[in-house]
């Protein structure tokens, strides 16, 4: 711990607040002792608390049981948003009436990008197609003093490596793999448009302590294994589930062995276990990769924060730390892995792949092979493979499988342009996209015949691979792998070609096999900016501003303000829907084709809840007005809504998990749904459906789901009593059947904290804060 006085920091605009961050720490250190050994996680995420000594010995024995039980109200530095979710980020933000956002903040144009032709040809064209969405985005970003980062400039998370992420920073991003970040030292988490609205108004964030799953890393990767294969094996280890409440903090030393940008791409598919984020602690690798993009001061600080005797070290973990689970990995034996098809978790070692191919019957060739995107498109993974495209050019071989690039940045791609790596790619006959997400969110307009539903493989270095995620055709099966091995692979366009031990017939009749790829961790003299059109505008707010929405557009809408809750009880509600089995977010906001509307809440609603199983006849989708006419469910619920007939849905286990999603909360709001009673909730969308102001009840007695059926109407008891006490009391149901007139009344459970009570009084979160900042 700090003795003496501590060191002061001279750093631009955009490093983390050091001096803030180490002051809370010094906090945390008196709250909990300063013996206590804290992981790196705990550190960062503990020195961002708005309360350190509230939040830390909340729903714990005097601080002893943190993580999993205490729930941490978190000050985040900064937020980033990604085009698509930034959209209703910034319309409930606008709601709220405050002139700039609270932290710094950035969006980035990168979801909306069709990958076809070519960046020159793709980037104009998406621009024409989403222009009133895009003008909306940097106007609203030019009032409010935020970073617009334009169509072209980059996929976010690469953004936010080269220019924000730094050790010891704590920020949120409206994408799921914002953890990214993590490689440089941060945390950073993947949430909902709402909760980075918390951030943008100063609100404190609310996260249940995650436990920490230390993953060790010894030895050292060599010859083909990757830093994705690390996360490639542990994926296949936990599961899509394995790492839900956890944050994964690497440690040991491995750590010191890897590359910044090769940690990046480990925390990156954290997502895919489903963890809280991932992080690394400051390494050796860190300097020269801020260094290279501009960010010496921020260098010397981390440096100095680590081996300051006057400071307290937040930058690692304390020898000695505990975590809640442990896994080892020794980077020497480390295989290649390929995951895949349709779940990230079915991990295969590159040894063994063959053998699955023909046990599964998967397509013994793949089309395409596609490099780069927000997971692997560093100057490391990109000269790797270009190393391999310069074997294969000298033995006379061409990709016998389409191949793509897609450039995380513009400066990765101008760095690379300049450097000639991009040349030798395209001389190999790839497409080099645009710098953008393109065909890793279904934005590609496959050219190779290939027509949907027709079974057929791909292999990819991006991170997920989900029925229809890439070309929008369920039956492709996208194979996730190192960049490198997509590479060599698609020289062979073979499924069962392993390039550490196979070889490839040439035309001058030698078999030529691949030597492991070599590449370089940074370039030699440094990073181009690239075009200068892609430089984000300066964060400067500027009120003079008129947000652009056309009153016509069916993309955007301005968001009305929910009717505050009335001061008595929920009376004569009807149970419009009782669903039967799983129902996640994309039950009740299905994605898709339905994303256009995410700035539009009454275009969006119209798929409310159109993945729901009716539980009494088991059809999907299908409602019962009261004369027993049948209809789409969100065609009842806007009947209803139109005839001020506010309802209830009645659902079983884990209502409203999959993703942060918090258009699965508003669109119920706003069609007029006022309660959800089910077994239980997800916990996000618990939380969300009371931002918005929806009452989230659970049946206190799980056997009474069968007695309330769709259509019986609903009053509250106690509902009121307990908002107004702050969360305190009873709440019981009372039920009169549809038909036969009989009543009786059903307990329930409820979690509303005193913040909470007060949204759902208010109507929204946003309604008490616009409340709040117009006193
Ligand atoms: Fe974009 Fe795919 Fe990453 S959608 S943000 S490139 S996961």
């Amino acid at each position: 711990t700090a003795q003496g006085s501590p060191p002061q920091f001279d750093l631009p605009k955009r490093a983390p607040p050091y001096q803030k961050i180490l002051k809370n720490f010094a906090e945390v250190r008196r709250v909990l002792g300063v013996d206590r050994k804290l992981t790196l996680a705990e550190k960062i995420l503990y020195s961002h608390l708005a309360n350190v000594e509230d939040s830390l010995l909340s729903n714990t024995q005097n601080g002893q049981n943190i993580r999993g039980n205490a729930s941490l109200k978190l000050k985040p530095d900064r937020v980033a948003m990604q085009d698509a979710s930034a959209q209703m980020a910034l319309l409930q933000f606008m709601s709220c009436g405050l002139p700039t956002t609270a932290v710094p903040a950035s969006i980035h144009c990168d979801h909306m990008i069709v990958g076809e032709k070519g960046a020159d040809k793709d980037v104009p064209e998406s621009i024409k197609g989403n222009k009133e969405v895009y003008d909306f985005l940097e106007s609203a970003a030019q009032k409010y003093g935020i970073e617009f980062w334009p169509p072209g400039a980059g996929i976010i998370h690469q953004a936010v490596l080269e220019n924000y992420a730094a050790p010891g920073l704590m920020m949120l991003g409206t994408d799921s793999h914002t953890p990214n970040a993590g490689g440089l030292g941060a945390i950073a988490i993947g949430v909902g448009g709402a909760d980075a609205v918390d951030a943008l108004v100063d609100a404190p964030w609310e996260l249940k302590a995650p436990k920490i799953l230390g993953v060790r890393l010894e030895g050292e990767l060599s010859g083909w294994a990757s830093p994705k294969d690390i996360i490639l094996s542990l994926v296949g280890q936990l599961t899509v589930r394995g790492g839900t409440g956890f944050i994964i903090e690497y440690y040991g030393p491995g750590v010191q062995t890897l590359s910044c940008t090769g940690m990046a791409t480990a925390c990156n598919m954290g997502a895919e276990v489903g963890a809280t984020t991932s992080l690394f602690p400051f390494t050796p690798h860190h300097i020269p990769y801020l260094k290279s993009t501009g960010r010496s001061s921020i260098a010397k600080a981390a440096k100095t924060i680590v081996e300051s005797k006057a400071v307290d070290n937040i930058l690692q973990a304390d020898q000695g730390a505990a975590y809640d689970q442990e896994i080892t990995i020794n980077l020497s034996k480390l295989e290649p892995h390929i995951n895949g098809p349709f779940t990230p978790d079915f991990s295969v070692p590159l040894s063994k792949f063959k053998e699955q191919v023909q046990a599964n019957n998967w397509p013994e060739t793949f089309g395409a092979g596609l490099i780069g995107s927000c997971t692997n498109s560093s100057y490391e993974d990109m000269t790797r493979s270009e190393s391999l495209v310069k074997q294969a050019k000298a033995a006379g071989l061409k990709p016998k499988a389409d191949f793509f690039v897609t450039p995380g940045s513009e400066q990765i791609r101008a760095t690379l342009a300049r450097d000639d790596t991009l040349n030798t790619f395209s001389e190999a006959g790839a497409t080099v996209l645009a710098n953008a997400c393109g065909p890793c969110i279904g934005q590609w307009k496959r050219t190779d015949g290939i027509k949907k539903g027709e079974t057929n493989a791909i292999l990819s270095s991006y991170n997920r691979n989900f029925p229809g995620r890439n070309d929008g055709n369920p039956k492709t099966m996208n194979f996730l792998a190192s960049p490198e091995l997509v590479t060599a692979m698609s020289y062979s366009g073979s499924m069962t070609f392993n390039p550490m031990t196979d070889s490839i017939p040439t035309s001058s009749g030698e078999p030529f096999r691949f030597s492991p790829p070599a590449g370089k961790e940074l370039p030699a003299q440094g990073f181009e900016s690239g075009n200068t059109a892609y430089l984000p505008t300066p964060p400067i707010p500027d009120s003079s501003v008129q947000v652009k929405i056309d009153p016509e557009s069916d993309r955007l809408a301005l968001l009305e303000p929910f009717d505050a809750f009335p001061q008595s009880e929920l009376s004569n509600l009807r149970v419009l829907y009782k669903v039967k089995g799983q129902c996640t977010t994309d039950t009740i906001s299905a994605a898709g084709p339905w994303l256009k509307y995410k700035g539009h809440l009454p275009n969006i609603s119209e798929n409310t809840l159109i993945g729901a199983v009716n539980a009494a006849t088991g059809e999907v989708n299908t409602a019962y007005d009261m004369d027993n006419a049948s209809m789409a469910i969100p065609e009842l619920a806007s009947k209803w809504k139109a005839a001020g007939q506010p309802w209830l849905v009645v659902a079983e286990h884990n209502y409203g998990e999959g993703s942060a999603r918090e258009h699965a909360a508003l669109q119920p709001r706003y069609l007029g749904g006022r309660i959800i009673l089910a077994k239980s909730f997800a916990r996000i969308h618990e939380t969300n459906l009371k931002k918005q102001g929806v009452v989230p009840l659970t049946f206190a007695n799980e056997a009474d789901y069968d007695k309330i059926d769709a259509r019986d109407e609903v009053t509250t008891e106690g509902l009121y009593e307990t908002l107004t006490s702050g969360g305190k009391g009873d709440v019981t149901i009372k039920v009169k059947k549809h038909g036969s007139g009989e009543e009786f009344s059903v307990k329930t459970k409820h979690t509303f904290s005193p913040d909470q009570a007060s949204f759902i009084l208010a109507g929204s979160a946003l309604n008490l804060l616009a409340k709040k900042h117009a006193q």
